[in-house]
């Protein structure tokens, strides 16, 4: 098959988006993203309603990311989907509804795992965002994940650090959850702690052996903190909020930074790229440019609707899986734990 002019659909429905995308060539025409607000009102993401709710928008979403591309289903290439890691009933619902599609269409099935795309989405065109030379390390935190993972190919990739635990984004939703503020908290603690006191009060950070992270340990520290200085004081928390983000901040992003000064000693490798909802943060943003002066590193932190869980990462995955000719069959599984 002639290879200049690829049209490829990525499906993405891992946890709580439904996202469809179509990219040509690497460039990305449309990534069309219904998030899932049902959600808030539990304080995180419930896997039975996550599920429903792809099953509505999957349809709609697909639709839509075709029409704004101004491409019609005949002229895809191949169709990309994830097939893990994330919530199974979640990913049951790409995976049918690609393998379907790509069947009816009679075109090449691409599966794509989940962690690989929020790396590769460094690899989309795109004029103002300069791309990491091989090797490079990729750092993913958000919700769901906390890894550093050694990329010395575009499908040669080690992961050499990840958390034991809760993801960082997670620490961020339950220390905002402790605090009494909405869900998701880390936008919240963000926006207050460039107002508040990094020093104000202090969390020790977790000891952890190598790269690995653990952020539960904090999360209890800060229940406890809290319990203890409301009793002192009711309004504790609400005297002292900005303070508090600040000092949580501080903590969290200081984890981030050790293990990424340890994983660029033990690797010798300097260019560093974001990945995942937390690298829209603020003091995470700061931080690496501050390493860049510190320390020689160069970091890469792609547009910011390519770092939040979305389909046009699974898509630059289709396409250059689809140059490789490495497709899947029809008998492919969604995988829950699928690993890197
Ligand atoms: O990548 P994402 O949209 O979804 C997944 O979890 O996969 O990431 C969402 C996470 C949430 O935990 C949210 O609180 C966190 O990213 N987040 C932030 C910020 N923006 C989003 N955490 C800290 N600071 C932010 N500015
Ligand atoms: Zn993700």
């Amino acid at each position: 098959m002639a290879k200049q002019n690829i049209f490829i659909l990525g499906i993405e429905s891992s946890c709580d988006d439904t996202s469809a995308a179509i990219i040509q060539n690497g460039t990305v025409l449309s990534n069309v993203v219904a998030s899932q607000k049902i959600h808030e009102a539990y304080g995180g993401v419930v896997p039975e309603l996550a599920s429903r709710a792809h099953q509505q928008n999957i349809v709609p979403v697909v639709d839509q990311a075709l029409k704004k591309a101004g491409v019609t289903k005949n002229q895809l290439s191949a169709i990309a989907f994830t097939r893990g890691p994330g919530l199974m009933g979640s990913l049951l619902v790409g995976t049918s509804f690609a393998k379907s599609l790509a069947y009816g269409l009679n075109i090449p099935l691409i599966d794509v795992n989940h962690m690989q795309a929020h790396i590769l989405a460094h690899f989309i065109e795109e004029t103002d965002f300069k791309k990491p030379p091989f090797p490079f390390l990729a750092m993913t935190i958000s919700g769901g994940h906390t890894q550093i993972v050694k990329v010395d190919n575009y499908f040669d990739m080690t992961v050499i650090g990840e958390t034991i635990d809760d993801a960082v984004g997670e620490a961020y939703d339950k220390s905002g959850k402790i605090l009494g503020l909405g869900y998701p908290a880390g936008p919240e603690i963000d926006k207050r702690a460039q107002l508040g006191n990094p020093k104000a009060f202090q969390f020790t950070k977790p000891r952890v052996d190598g790269l690995n992270f653990s952020f539960s340990g904090l999360k209890t520290a800060i229940l406890y903190f809290v319990q203890k200085q409301t009793k002192a004081n009711p309004k504790f928390i609400e005297d002292n909020l900005n303070d508090i983000c600040a000092s949580i901040q501080y903590t969290i992003i200081g984890i981030l930074i050790d293990k990424l000064k340890k994983a660029t000693k033990e690797t010798g490798i300097k260019h560093i790229a974001i990945g995942g909802g937390v690298s829209a943060n603020s003091g995470i943003r700061k931080a690496l440019k501050d390493g860049e002066q510190k320390f020689g590193w160069t970091t890469y932190i792609p547009k910011f609707e390519y770092t939040t869980d979305n389909a046009a990462m699974i898509a630059i995955v289709g396409y250059l899986k689809f140059l490789e000719d490495d497709f899947a069959e029809q008998d492919v599984m969604a995988s829950a734990r699928l690993k890197i």
